[in-house]
Parts: structure tokens; sequence; C-alpha cells
């Protein structure tokens, strides 16, 4: 999910070409005004932490933009191109690398792959079913090797 910092500085196209380009495909994505309630279930796991209300007002302080990747071992793929929670200890190459310098304003949010489950949580927290799609992308056999 591309934060409120990501979609006012207009980042959203530079981002989505990233992981399009990757070879990663999207079955879902929209613009969303996250509210209180929404940001609270998100962060949950933050509840207790000292910039948890910060967080809070920084997620709902405007439009975000939610994108549901699929791909080989996705959640994973796109923690490492997101980079560290830090940006400034994020490498170059990386998006919070090369487009952030702010801890909390770091661009981008992405499921945990260490946490198992959070990637499906997640997408049921901000997808309906029927906002995601199944389709082939043109490519995908020269992605991925035919092993039949
Ligand atoms: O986003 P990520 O999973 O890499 O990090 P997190 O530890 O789950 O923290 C969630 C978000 O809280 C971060 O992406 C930052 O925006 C923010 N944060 C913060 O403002 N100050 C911290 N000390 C740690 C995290
Ligand atoms: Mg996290």
């Amino acid at each position: 999910m591309i934060k409120p910092d990501g979609v006012q500085r207009g980042l959203i196209g530079e981002i989505v070409s990233r992981f399009e380009e990757r070879g990663l495909k999207m079955v879902g994505s929209k613009l969303i005004q996250i509210d209180e309630d929404l940001a609270n279930e998100h962060y949950a796991e933050h509840a207790d932490k000292d910039f948890f209300d910060e967080l809070v007002g920084f997620i709902t302080s405007g439009p975000a933009f939610a994108m549901v990747w699929q791909g080989a071992d996705a959640t994973r793929q796109v923690r490492s191109m997101v980079g560290k929670t830090d940006p400034a200890e994020s490498a170059p190459g990386t998006i919070r690398g090369d487009l952030g310098l702010d801890l909390e304003r770091n661009v981008i949010h992405a499921s945990d792959h260490e946490d198992p489950g959070s990637n499906e949580r997640e997408i049921q927290l901000f997808f309906e079913e029927t906002e995601l799609l199944e389709y082939s992308r043109i490519d995908e056999s020269w992605l991925y090797t035919d092993e039949d």
C-alpha cells in the first residue's frame, strides 16, 4: 500500500512500475481514505508503541493506494523491494532507499513475510472478494519456466 506521503508526492506510477517490471501481477488496487477504525485494526500489532497515535494520524491524513500483487514468493519479494522500515537504512535500489528519508513517512506499507497470514489478513481488511481479479499476464510463459 502506497502511504499518503507517496500518493501526495506523485509516486504511485513509479512504484506500480517497479512491481510490474519485476514480473508481479496486479490483481487488485484502489485509492482509499483510511479511517481511524481501519487504521487501528491494520496497525493493531503496534497499539502499545509510542509512535502509534502519530502513525494512525499519518496513515489517515490523505488517500492511500492499496494494491494486491501475485507472483512467485510475492510477499517476500515485495518486502525485499520495499527495503527496511527506516529509509535511511534501506539500500539504494529499494523503494524506501530510493524514495524516502523519514522513518514514519516511508512511502509504502507491505505485508510482513515473517508474519505468516499477515498478507491474507491485510487483503481481507482492505478488499472485497469481487475487487480481486483472476487473469493471466501475456508474458507469464516468459517469466516462469514451464516445468510440465
Ligand atoms: O512498515 P514496516 O513493516 O517495515 O515497519 P513496522 O515496524 O511494522 O512499523 C509500521 C510503520 O510504523 C512503519 O512503516 C513506519 O511508518 C512507522 N514507524 C514509526 O513511525 N516509528 C518507528 N520507530 C517505527 C515504525
Ligand atoms: Mg510491519
